[in-house]
């Protein structure tokens, strides 16, 4: 619902539609965006401003913030889908920030991303799969800054299934957002290098959790549970990780959970030497690695999370139709819901969602045959999500 208030009145986590009376001396001036902090209610909204135009339905509750009446706790992914998007461009432009401070050896302040990962936390509680969803729609070329975003809202994902109260979520939000940090070290010759690391590169490569250490250490007031998973996010439950070759408990439960989440995007991802994988392909792989990798039940738990079809998995059904992941639940994990939009012959139709669970035992009962890769059929799944 569309309100115009005063401009003193603009708290953080409004989400401001405009500003501006549509006339010469004030014209009107498209936000289109919730400003989460004091600062970017100022930078967004001139002072001199008199009124502005919000939406109360997009407004995100703070911490220590009363959440205003009338505002929808939880979401359809409709709604949460462009409330999402915003908070992943803000999240990318503070990445690139913190990420670019550190290569001219500027010194970061980590409690600068408190306010973002507050709101990654709101989003998932309101809405999981529009997090979800956000994170395989990104370009490739920007895999630096998308996987530290990735990182944090799956570790929150998965801190949530795993029972974690919202002051530990916001912790591991912020491990997941800085537990590459030390990447930012080295040089993207060897990051981005498409063929295979020479003894050396390998070796420089394998020091950016000590070099994400030395960064963090510094900070201010840093919880030593962040730390640990900066330095342990490459530790294995066997003992084959590096830099130390710690061995399960000894390994610290934050990076735990940050080892696994972090393999699934990498895994997902795509980068310039390599495609995509689809999302239950990468799950498959790590549930062959669970007790070597990773810790027992780890990957279960991973894959109650997500779903054994996560969101975003573009899929054949049983009746011949294609269509793409759009909900899943703990509940029904192998009968998400999808949204058809590809006949059998692979022609584009009208999309419509199919509940696959409600749909069981009727003459209509449709499975999922076939997970396939997007990228091998030129389909780009970000138009059918908002189709
Ligand atoms: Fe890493």
């Amino acid at each position: 619902m569309q309100q115009r208030i005063k401009r003193h009145e603009l708290k953080p986590g409004m989400f401001v539609v405009s500003h501006g009376q549509g006339t010469f001396a004030s014209p009107v001036v498209q936000v289109e965006r919730p400003l989460l902090t004091q600062a970017q209610i100022d930078e967004c909204v001139p002072k001199d401003v008199d009124d502005v135009l919000i939406d109360t339905s997009l407004q995100i509750a703070l911490p220590g913030q009363a959440r205003p009446v009338g505002v929808l706790i939880t979401t359809g992914l409709g709604e949460e889908l462009p409330i999402a998007k915003r908070l992943y461009s803000d999240a990318l432009v503070h990445v690139k920030s913190f990420v670019d401070d550190v290569r001219r050896g500027t010194d970061i302040d980590y409690r600068k991303a408190t306010p973002l990962v507050e709101s990654f936390i709101d989003s998932v509680f309101r809405n999981e799969a529009a997090a979800v969803t956000l994170f395989k729609l990104r370009g490739f070329d920007e895999y630096t800054y998308t996987h530290s975003i990735n990182v944090s809202i799956l570790a929150v994902l998965l801190g949530k299934h795993l029972g974690l109260d919202k002051p530990t979520l916001l912790k591991l939000g912020l491990a997941g957002m800085y537990h590459d940090v030390g990447k930012a070290k080295i040089p993207e010759s060897i990051l981005n290098k498409p063929g295979k690391l020479t003894g050396g590169e390998f070796q420089a490569m394998k020091a950016h959790p000590l070099e994400g250490y030395k960064i963090m250490q510094k900070q201010v007031d840093l919880d030593p549970e962040i730390l640990r998973a900066v330095v342990e996010h490459h530790e294995r439950h066997d003992g084959s990780g590096y830099p130390r070759g710690l061995m399960s408990e000894d390994i610290g439960r934050f990076s735990r959970i940050i080892s696994v989440v972090d393999v699934y995007d990498a895994l997902t991802s795509r980068r310039v030497y390599k495609d995509a994988m689809a999302p239950a392909k990468a799950l498959g792989m790590m549930y062959q690695w669970r007790d070597k990798d990773f810790p027992p039940n780890a990957i279960e738990n991973f894959i109650r999370c997500v779903g054994v079809f996560p969101v975003g998995s573009f899929v054949r059904l049983s009746g011949g139709e294609y269509g793409v992941v759009t909900s899943t639940s703990a509940k029904r994990p192998t009968r998400p819901e999808v949204k058809v939009i590809l006949d059998a012959d692979m022609r584009q139709q009208q999309p419509r969602v199919l509940d696959l669970e409600a749909l069981k035992g009727t003459p209509q009962a449709q499975d999922i045959d076939e997970v396939l890769n997007p990228a091998d059929y030129k389909i780009d799944l970000e138009r059918f999500f908002n189709a």
